[in-house]
C-alpha cells in the first residue's frame, strides 16, 4: 500500500475505530477494511471481561425450503427478481421457494464467550445473543464508542456473562449458499448452540450456567422466537429486541423496496467475494439509515461504523423472515420484548397501538412478560444515542426475574 495514495475517507475509518487494522484503500469511492470483521479473534474486548473465542461445530437437523427461481448473475437480474417478488398478487409469478429437503449436517460457527473478571455471583446467568440481518457478532460488542454502544460491555459491568456468535454466512462463520440459508437454518443453529452452552461446553471457566437467557435482534429475534416456539425448554428467559409480529406493522414488500438490495459480492468483492450471489446487502448507507435509524437521535459516525462493519444477508433469510414457527404459548420462562418506538422494519415506522398483540397472546403462559417501546429509536436500538437506556431495561429485567 502506498500511504501517499490513501484517501482521507480511509484514514477516517482508522481514526474512527481507534484501532490498528490493515486497510487497503486505493479507490476513494470503494474504501474497505480488509478482513476486519472476518476473523475469529475480535478487535475489541470489554476491559472488565475475560473473553474466549471458539469455532464451534454445531450439529443441525432441519427441513430446508428449496429456492426454485433462477439464481442471478448480476444486479440487473436481482432487481428483476425482487420486482417480481413484490408485484401484486394475481400477476402469476411463482413463489421462489418450493418443497423442502431434510438437512442433517454440521456447521462451523464463530463465537465469543465473555464473563466478568470480577465475579459478583451473576456470571452463571448466560445471555446467548443472536444478531440480525446486517451486522455480525459486533452488533453486541461494538468497538466504536463502546461506552455508548456495546451491550456486552454493559452486561459484563452488571455481572452477567454473554455468549455471542456470527450467524451462519456472517463474519468468521461458515458460508453456505445465500439461496439456501434461511430462518429454519438459523433456528437449528441456535437450538444446537443453546444445548452446547447449557452443557457448559463453550463457557470457559464458569462451566454449566445456572440460567440461560436467549436474546435476539431483528432476524435474530424471529430466530429466537422460532426456537422458543419449537423447543420452549431450551431457555429460562427470552429477550427479543427489534421484534414485531402484528401484521399491520409488517410490510415485506415495502421492506424489499426500502432496502434496494444489491449483490454483495459485486458491491464489495474484496469483503464479500467469498459468498455466492444469493448474498445481498442494502444499496448504500442511506438505505441503512432509512430502515434502521431515526433523526435526530443518532450520530452519523455510528451509522458509518455500522455501514463499514456490515455483513451481507442471505436472500432466503429475507424471504423467510416471518416463516418460522410462531406459537410460543408453551414457554413458561420470563419474557421481555423491546423495540424502538419508530421501528421502520417491524412496525412500518410507528409501533404505537400495534405492539402488544399478538405478542401478549403468544407469550400468555410466560411467568412474566414485559413489553417495552423504547423512545426515540428506530430499528437499531443498540446504535441510537440512548442505547444504554435499552441495555438497562434488559439487565433490569434479568434482575427482576431473579437472574
Ligand atoms: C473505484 O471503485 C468503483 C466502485 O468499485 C469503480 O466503479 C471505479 O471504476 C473505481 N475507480 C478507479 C479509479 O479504480
Ligand atoms: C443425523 O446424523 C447423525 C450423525 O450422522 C445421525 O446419528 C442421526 O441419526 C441423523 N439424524 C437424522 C434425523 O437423520
Ligand atoms: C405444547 O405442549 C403440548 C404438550 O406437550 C403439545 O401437545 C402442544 O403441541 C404444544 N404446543 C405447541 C404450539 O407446540
Ligand atoms: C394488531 O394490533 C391491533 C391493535 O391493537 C389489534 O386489533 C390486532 O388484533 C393486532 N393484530 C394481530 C394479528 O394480533
Ligand atoms: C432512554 O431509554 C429508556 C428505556 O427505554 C427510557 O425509559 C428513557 O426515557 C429514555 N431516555 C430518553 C431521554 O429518551
Amino acid at each position: 500500500m502506498r500511504s501517499s495514495m490513501v484517501p482521507s475517507t480511509c484514514l477516517a475509518i482508522l481514526s474512527l475505530l481507534g484501532l490498528a487494522v490493515t486497510v487497503k484503500c486505493d479507490n476513494q469511492s470503494a474504501p474497505f477494511v480488509e478482513n476486519y470483521f472476518k476473523s475469529l479473534q475480535l478487535t475489541y474486548y470489554p476491559p472488565a471481561a475475560q473473553c474466549q473465542d471458539y469455532m464451534v461445530p454445531v450439529n443441525v437437523d432441519y427441513d430446508e425450503l428449496q429456492f426454485t427461481a433462477t439464481p442471478w448473475q448480476n444486479d440487473y437480474d436481482l432487481t428483476d427478481f425482487l420486482a417480481e417478488v413484490t408485484t401484486r398478487a394475481g400477476a402469476g409469478y411463482p413463489s421462489p421457494l418450493g418443497g423442502s429437503k431434510h438437512i442433517n449436517t454440521t456447521y462451523q460457527i464463530a463465537a465469543t464467550f465473555c464473563t466478568p473478571k470480577n465475579k459478583i455471583g451473576k456470571e452463571k446467568t448466560v445471555i446467548l445473543a443472536t444478531h440480525g440481518i446486517g451486522p455480525g457478532r459486533e452488533h453486541w460488542n461494538s468497538p466504536f464508542q463502546p461506552e455508548k454502544y456495546n451491550f456486552v460491555q454493559w452486561a459484563i459491568d452488571q455481572g452477567y456473562s454473554v455468549f455471542f456468535y456470527d450467524r451462519l454466512g456472517c463474519g468468521a462463520s461458515q458460508k453456505v449458499s445465500g439461496y439456501k440459508t434461511q430462518i429454519n437454518t438459523a433456528i437449528a443453529v441456535l437450538q444446537g448452540l443453546a444445548r452446547l452452552v447449557r452443557n457448559g461446553q463453550y463457557t470457559a471457566e464458569i462451566g454449566k450456567p445456572n440460567k440461560l437467557a436467549l436474546m435476539g435482534f431483528s432476524f435474530g429475534s424471529y430466530t429466537t422466537h422460532g426456537a422458543i416456539s419449537l423447543t420452549p425448554e431450551i431457555a429460562d428467559a427470552v429477550i427479543l429486541t427489534a421484534i414485531g409480529l402484528n401484521t399491520t406493522g409488517l410490510n415485506p414488500n415495502g421492506l424489499v423496496r426500502s432496502f434496494v438490495p444489491r449483490v454483495a459480492a459485486l458491491q464489495n468483492p474484496a469483503l464479500y467475494g467469498d459468498r455466492d450471489n444469493g448474498y445481498v446487502t442494502w444499496v448504500d448507507k442511506f438505505g441503512l439509515i432509512w430502515n434502521y435509524f431515526k433523526q435526530p437521535n443518532y450520530d452519523p459516525a455510528a451509522v458509518d461504523f455500522v455501514e463499514q462493519s456490515k455483513q451481507p444477508f442471505a436472500v432466503a433469510e429475507f424471504l423467510t423472515l416471518l416463516g418460522g414457527p410462531q406459537d410460543s404459548s408453551n414457554f413458561t420462562g420470563a419474557a421481555l420484548h423491546i423495540t424502538g418506538e419508530t421501528d421502520y422494519i417491524v412496525c412500518d415506522g410507528d409501533c404505537d397501538h400495534i405492539y402488544d398483540e399478538p405478542l401478549s397472546t403468544l407469550y400468555r403462559n410466560a411467568k412474566s412478560l414485559e413489553l417495552v417501546l423504547h423512545p426515540g429509536a428506530s430499528h437499531h436500538i443498540n446504535f441510537h444515542y440512548n442505547a444504554t437506556g435499552a441495555f438497562k431495561v434488559i439487565t433490569d429485567f434479568l434482575g427482576k426475574n431473579g437472574m
